[in-house]
C-alpha cells in the first residue's frame, strides 16, 4: 500500500539523496518537502527543494519553514559538507517563490496531519525546529501522525557517537531543545542516528554506477555528490560518504532493514555534551529521573545495509527508466 510522506528538510546534499529515493519508489507518495535551516540558509533549502521539484517534474508542495532554532543561537549552514548553497559545486538559480505554499511550515504540517489523519508519516532529515513548533501550535497532531521517522542523533552503538562535536549529530545539535520536544512528545517516534547511518557506506564506484544506470537521478545525484565526497576524503579519509538521510526513507519503505530498541529518548540542552541523545533502556527507579514521564520511543541499534544498498539502487535505476 502507499505511504504518504511529508519530508522535513535542509536540502543539503544527503537531503537530495533521500528526497529522489522517496519520489522514486512506488510505494511513498511525497506530499511535500518542508524546509528548515541547517545544512544551508533557509533561503538556499527552499530554493533547492524547488529545484529538484522542477528538474524532476515531482508533484510535491513546498512550505518554507524555521530560519532559525528555538533557543540556542544558530549555528551556521554547513558549507564544509554541503557547499555555498547546499548542493556542493551546483548552484541552483533563483527559483520562483510563488511556488511556495504561503503557510509557513509548521501549519503546513498541521493542516495535512488534520486533513488525513492516521495516515501521514513525518519523515525529518534536518533540525526539528518544524515539528517542535508544529506541536506547540497544536499538540493534537501527536492524535494525527501515522508515525514520525527522525535521522538524528547518535547512541554510542557500533561505536558512533557524534559527528559535529564528539557527542552529538549535527541535526540534533542544531536545535536541541526542538529534538528534546519531539522526543518526548506522545507519538511514535523511530530514530535513524548515526548508529546505523555511519555503518551503511555509498562508495564512490556505488554512486559512479547509479550515474551509468540510474538516468538524469544518477547523473544529478553524482555531480551533486563531488563535493560531499571531497570533504569526506579530506576530512575522513574515506572514499565514498555514509548513508544518512536515505536511511529514513529506506525505514519507511522496509522496517525490517533495521533493529529497534526501546526507550524514552531525551536530549542534553547546554554544556560539552550540548545535543547528545540518550535512551533509558532499564527499568531501575531512581531518585531523580529526567526520562521517567517521557513516552518510550524507538532507536535504531542495527541496519542490513547490503539490503539497504540494493534497494535504493534497484529504486533508482527503475526510477531512470521512466
Ligand atoms: C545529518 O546532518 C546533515 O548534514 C545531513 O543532511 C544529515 O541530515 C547527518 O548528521
Ligand atoms: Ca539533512
Amino acid at each position: 500500500m502507499t505511504q504518504k510522506i511529508i519530508i522535513d528538510t535542509d536540502p543539503g546534499i544527503d537531503d537530495a539523496m533521500a528526497i529522489l529515493f522517496a519520489e522514486a519508489h512506488p510505494d511513498i507518495e511525497l506530499l511535500a518537502l518542508t524546509t528548515v535551516f541547517g545544512n544551508a540558509t533557509i533561503e538556499n533549502g527552499t530554493n533547492n527543494a524547488l529545484y529538484l521539484k522542477q528538474k524532476f517534474n515531482c508533484n510535491y508542495d513546498v512550505a518554507q519553514g524555521a530560519d532559525k532554532p528555538l533557543t540556542r543561537p544558530p549555528v551556521g549552514p554547513t558549507v564544509i559538507v554541503h557547499g555555498e548553497t547546499g548542493f556542493g559545486h551546483l548552484h541552483a538559480g533563483p527559483m520562483d517563490l510563488d511556488k511556495v505554499d504561503a503557510r509557513p511550515a509548521y501549519q503546513y504540517i498541521i493542516d495535512q496531519l488534520k486533513a488525513h489523519p492516521g495516515e501521514i508519516t513525518l519523515v525529518a532529515v534536518g533540525p526539528l525546529t518544524n515539528l517542535s513548533l508544529a506541536l506547540q501550535a497544536e499538540p493534537q497532531i501527536t492524535q494525527w501522525v501515522k508515525q514520525v521517522v527522525i535521522m538524528g542523533g547518535a547512541f554510542g552503538e557500533n561505536g558512533h557517537r557524534g559527528n559535529v562535536t564528539p557527542f552529538a549529530e549535527a541535526n540534533i545539535h542544531d536545535d536541541p531543545h526542538a529534538a528534546d520536544s519531539v522526543f518526548t512528545a506522545d507519538w511514535p517516534v523511530i530514530i535513524i542516528g548515526l548508529d546505523v547511518t555511519e555503518e551503511s557506506f555509498f562508495s564512490a564506484d556505488y554512486l559512479e554506477q547509479l550515474k551509468d544506470d540510474a538516468g538524469e537521478a544518477g547523473r544529478f545525484l553524482h555531480e551533486v555528490s563531488r563535493y560531499y565526497l571531497e570533504f569526506y576524503s579530506d576530512k575522513l579519509g574515506l572514499a565514498g560518504c555514509h548513508v544518512h538521510d536515505p536511511s529514513a526513507v529506506a525505514y519507511v519503505i522496509n522496517p525490517a532493514l533495521f533493529t529497534l530498541r526501546n526507550g524514552p529518548v531525551r536530549v542534553v540542552l547546554d554544556g560539552c555534551a550540548e545535543g547528545m541523545t540518550l535512551q533509558k533502556t532499564d527499568t531501575r527507579l531512581h531518585g531523580h529521573d529526567e526520562w521517567e514521564h517521557a513516552p518510550k520511543q524507538q532507536v535504531a541499534i542495527q541496519v542490513n545495509d547490503t539490503a539497504l544498498l540494493e534497494l535504493y539502487r534497484h529504486t533508482l535505476v527503475e526510477y531512470g527508466k521512466s
